[in-house]
């Protein structure tokens, strides 16, 4: 027989709530200690393979992060994420030029601007991310655009890195989560980005802490 131990990780669903996740022990372990309590301590290896099958879940898993970038910033965190996630980058790209306050206004009214054709179907692919900028405390037309043009979505999960200047990331989220909900699609978590963060490079902490937490899932 055995006994069960239990491990405690982050779960990202919802606002950010912990949860545990039990373990099977082998009774050869039993005299063994989770911790270097005079024995030996098996954790490291128990904890090593843990994050092993995990990485090995998240190489199996095909994601796609589809973002939007006008100066470069929400790129920049797109791509660090999809290092860590193995993921397939998708540029959302206007037509053609655009005006920034027309795009601010339109934003601001949850409204679309056209986008060149690039990869909307998720067929194929397990899961999403739209990494995009907050303009006017919600998304660019451009982010709304491709959101509209999603397909083959149905039951699969997505979340949502918002990049911003300071405020807005709640609502710009809350207003792609609306978007993708009503394809069938579910939510299962969000982070935030702010621009002077990836301007002096610690953004990748808050970026390895959501990637951590979609290859749990
Ligand atoms: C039209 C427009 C509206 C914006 N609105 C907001 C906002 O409501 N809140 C905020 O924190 N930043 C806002 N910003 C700042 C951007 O979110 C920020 O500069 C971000 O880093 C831009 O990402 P990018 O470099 O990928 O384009 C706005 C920027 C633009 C151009």
């Amino acid at each position: 027989m055995g006994i069960y131990h239990e491990i405690a990780f982050r779960n990202t669903r919802g606002s950010g709530h912990y949860g545990t996740k039990a373990i099977f022990f082998p009774s050869v372990f039993r005299n063994c200690t989770l911790r270097s309590e005079g024995r030996f301590s098996i954790a490291s290896p128990i904890l090593f393979m843990v994050r092993g099958y995990y990485s090995m879940k998240g190489l199996s898993m095909v994601i796609r992060i589809a973002y939007f970038s006008w100066k470069g910033h929400t790129q920049k965190v797109a791509t660090a994420l999809a290092e860590r996630v193995n993921a397939e980058l998708v540029r959302i790209e206007p037509t053609g030029n655009f005006n920034i306050a027309i795009g601010g206004m339109k934003a601001f009214l949850s409204m679309k601007s056209p986008i060149k054709p690039c990869k909307t179907n998720l067929a194929g692919v397990d899961g999403l991310i739209i990494a995009t900028p907050v303009w006017s405390h919600k998304v660019p037309p451009f982010v709304n655009e491709y959101c509209s043009a999603v397909s083959g979505g149905e039951e699969k999960p997505f979340h949502v890195i918002a990049e911003m200047g300071g405020r807005g990331a709640e609502s710009a989220v809350a207003s792609v989560k609306q978007q993708l909900e009503k394809k069938g699609m579910h939510f299962v978590s969000s982070a935030s980005t702010v621009e002077r963060d990836v301007d002096n490079g610690t953004f990748t902490a808050t970026v390895e802490t959501f990637a951590n937490g979609i290859l749990k899932k």
